[in-house]
């Protein structure tokens, strides 16, 4: 049965993976939720930004990282040229919020893998910068802390994967801003990197 899901969210197409999403109701959370909270941006992206899960206005509004954290992501985006809708897709790991704001439980993580799982799948980010902790233990399938996955190239299913503070984390310790300032350094230069490999490539 559990297979079974996963098999047939594997082959959905955007269109069929957003109605997936949308009458979801594979965990608890559903039962809470206002509104799922698929994900935004450029379904081309050569970055996508990965959280945990929707806190009270996402679940408002439907779109992730739209609070004070959004706005501050947003922030963060600008400092490497980014800009929500252009060359970034941001989802979460859990479409629906968690209830109090707790982080996503295993098994809720567990049951919304697939969705994420589907959307990376479609959209072929050239990288993938996790966001927190919670987010970095669902993707790499293991726990650490942030200090010691910080400034790597990680590894998310063949995807080069990158570790930062989440960006309530960093409302609250400003210290941090600028380790998360040269983590943003590190992932512009690592997609740099990327794209001269690519020029040279071509130029062979
Ligand atoms: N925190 C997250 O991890 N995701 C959101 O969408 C909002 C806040």
């Amino acid at each position: 049965m559990r297979d079974a899901r996963r098999a047939a969210i594997m082959q959905m197409d955007w269109a069929a993976l957003k109605a997936a999403v949308a009458q979801c109701t594979a965990c608890v959370l559903h039962a809470t939720r206002t509104n799922t909270v698929f994900g935004v941006g450029d379904e081309n992206a050569d970055w996508m930004f990965i959280g945990e899960g929707p806190g009270a206005d996402e679940d408002a509004l439907g779109d992730p990282f739209v609070g004070q954290a959004g706005r501050l992501l947003d922030n963060m985006l600008a400092a490497i040229s980014l800009e929500r809708g252009k060359n970034v897709y941001i989802a979460n790991v859990v479409k629906c919020r968690p209830p109090g704001n707790r982080n996503p439980q295993p098994d809720e993580a567990d049951r919304c893998e697939p969705h994420l799982e589907r959307q990376i799948e479609l959209i072929r980010p050239k990288l993938i910068v996790a966001l927190g902790r919670v987010a970095a233990l669902n993707l790499l399938d293991r726990d650490a802390s942030i200090a010691s996955l910080r400034g790597r190239v990680l590894d998310y299913k063949g995807i080069p994967l990158l570790v930062t503070y989440h960006p309530a984390y960093l409302l609250r310790s400003l210290t941090e801003k600028a380790k998360a300032w040269e983590d943003l350094c590190f992932a512009r230069k690592t997609m740099e990197g990327f794209h001269a490999q690519n020029v040279i490539r071509n130029d062979q």
